[in-house]
C-alpha cells in the first residue's frame, strides 16, 4: 500500500457537501417552499386552542401521497405553533409520533407519560393512563397536540379513543388535539363513519409539479452543496425525473446520491451521469428510514421473502414457502425463529409499511390466510436483500 492515508482523506478530505446533514431524512428545512398556504391553513386550525374562554380540542387529517411534504408540514407548523404560543404564555404541548415505532394507543400513551410528565404507567389499563393523561393535562392547562405519523399502522378505534380522551371532560375543557397523518390508500382502510365523524378538517395534500420541484431542489441544494458542486442543469434534470412521481423526497433523493458519487470519486461537480446511476438506485416511495424502524423479527421475516423471490424469480410467493425460507435465516443469524402465527403477523406489518404486497383476505385469519400470496412491490427482491443486510449486519 502507498502511504496516501484514505481514511484521513474520507475524513477531512474535501467534499462537495458544505452541510451534508441537511439532506437526512429526519431534517426538516427552515422554510417549505410553495407549501405557504397549507402551513397557514393547518395553524389556523389549531387557533381555538388559544381561546382564553376553554378551549376545544381539533383533529385535522393530513393526507397525501408518498414524498408531498406531509411529516415536514406538520412538524414545520406544529413545531413554530408550540413556540409561539409559549412565547405568549399559553401553553401548547406539540408531540410526534411516527406510528411505525409505536405501534399501538398503550405504547404511545406510556411515552407520553414517562417522556413529558415522568408518571411511570406499567401495570394501568390504557383507561386509567389517559385518565392520568387528562387529569395532569387539566390541572397544569396543557393543550396537547398529539401527531400520529404513519396512522394507518394503529387500529381505528385506537385513534377513536384517543379522539374521546380530548373530548373526555366536555367541550370547555379539552385538552387534547391530534394530527392524523397517512397517504391515501392506507386512510381509507382506516377511516371509518365514527372516525370521520371526528376530523374537523382533511387536508388534502396534492403532490408537486415539475416548477414546485425546481423550487425545492433549489433551495435544498443551496443549503447541502456548495455552489461550485452543481448548476441548472443539474437540479433541471432532476426535476424532469421526479416530476413524474410528484414526489420531493424522490428529487432529493437522487440529488443526495449523485452528491455522494462525485465525492467518493473525489469530482468536484455533480455530472449527469451520477445522476444517471443515482436515478437507477432510489425507490421513492420506500422511506429510507423505514427499514430501520423494523423489529429484528420483521427484518428477518422479510430477508426470508426476498431472499425467496430472489432465489426463484418470481414475483409471488406463500406464506408458507416465505416462513422455510425465514427459518433458514434465523438460523443464519443466530436468532431463534418463532411459531408461523408470528411470522404471518410480521408480514402484515411488511405489508402495512408497504415493503411486500399481499393479494388474498388477511394473513393472520386462520385456514384461509394459508392460501394468501405474498407479492413484490416495486423495490426490486436484490436491493431489499442487500439493504436488509446491511441492517442485520449492524451491531445492536
Ligand atoms: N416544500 C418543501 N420544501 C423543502 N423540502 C421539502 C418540501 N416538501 C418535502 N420536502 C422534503 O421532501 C422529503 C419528503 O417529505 P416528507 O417526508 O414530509 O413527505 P411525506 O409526505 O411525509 O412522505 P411519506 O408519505 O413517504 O411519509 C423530505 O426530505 C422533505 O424535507
Ligand atoms: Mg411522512
Amino acid at each position: 500500500m502507498s502511504g496516501y492515508d484514505y481514511v484521513e482523506e474520507a475524513m477531512f478530505g474535501k467534499s462537495i457537501f458544505k452541510n451534508e446533514s441537511t439532506m437526512y431524512p429526519e431534517f426538516v428545512p427552515p422554510e417549505l417552499p410553495t407549501r405557504e398556504d397549507e402551513i397557514a391553513r393547518l395553524a389556523r386550525n389549531y387557533r381555538s386552542l388559544l381561546g382564553t374562554e376553554g378551549s376545544f380540542s381539533v383533529n385535522v387529517a393530513i393526507i397525501g401521497d408518498a414524498g408531498v411534504g406531509k411529516t415536514n408540514l406538520c412538524k414545520y407548523t406544529m413545531n413554530r405553533f408550540e413556540q409561539a404560543a409559549n412565547s405568549r404564555h399559553i401553553n401548547v404541548k406539540f408531540l410526534y409520533y411516527n406510528c411505525h415505532s409505536f405501534r399501538s394507543k398503550t405504547a404511545i400513551l406510556r411515552n407520553i407519560l414517562s417522556e413529558n410528565f415522568r408518571i411511570q404507567s406499567r401495570g394501568f389499563s390504557d383507561e386509567e393512563i389517559l385518565d392520568m393523561l387528562v387529569k395532569r393535562l387539566t390541572k397544569e392547562e396543557i393543550r396537547l397536540i398529539i401527531a400520529l405519523d404513519e396512522a394507518n399502522m394503529l387500529h381505528s378505534e385506537d385513534i377513536l379513543s384517543i379522539f374521546h380522551a380530548g373530548e373526555y371532560f366536555g367541550s370547555e375543557k379539552s385538552m387534547i388535539s391530534t394530527i392524523i397523518i397517512s397517504r391515501p390508500i392506507e386512510w381509507r382502510s382506516l377511516l371509518n363513519i365514527p372516525l370521520s365523524g371526528h376530523i374537523h378538517d382533511q387536508m388534502d395534500i396534492s403532490g408537486y409539479d415539475r416548477n414546485e420541484l425546481l423550487q425545492i431542489l433549489e433551495f435544498r441544494a443551496g443549503m447541502a452543496l456548495y455552489p461550485t458542486s452543481y448548476n441548472d442543469d443539474t437540479l433541471n434534470m432532476i426535476a424532469d425525473i421526479c416530476a413524474s412521481s410528484q414526489n420531493a423526497r424522490h428529487g432529493l433523493e437522487i440529488l443526495y446520491r449523485s452528491g455522494k458519487l462525485a465525492d467518493l470519486k473525489n469530482e468536484p461537480f455533480i455530472n449527469p451521469e451520477y445522476i444517471r446511476a443515482a436515478k437507477s438506485d432510489v425507490y421513492p416511495e420506500l422511506r429510507r428510514d423505514v427499514l430501520e424502524e423494523l423489529r429484528t423479527q420483521e427484518l428477518l421475516a422479510a430477508l426470508g421473502i426476498a431472499r425467496r423471490f430472489k432465489s426463484t424469480g418470481n414475483t409471488s410467493t406463500s406464506v408458507d414457502e416465505g416462513y422455510e425460507n425465514y427459518v433458514v435465516i434465523c438460523e443464519e443469524y443466530d436468532e431463534e425463529s418463532r411459531g408461523k402465527s408470528t411470522f404471518r403477523s410480521a408480514v402484515e406489518t411488511l405489508h402495512k409499511v408497504g415493503i411486500i404486497g399481499k393479494t388474498v383476505g388477511p394473513i393472520d385469519e386462520g385456514k384461509r390466510g394459508r392460501r394468501a400470496k405474498i407479492t413484490i412491490l416495486d423495490i426490486p427482491a436484490t436491493v431489499l436483500v442487500e439493504r436488509i443486510e446491511n441492517i442485520l449486519s449492524k451491531p445492536k
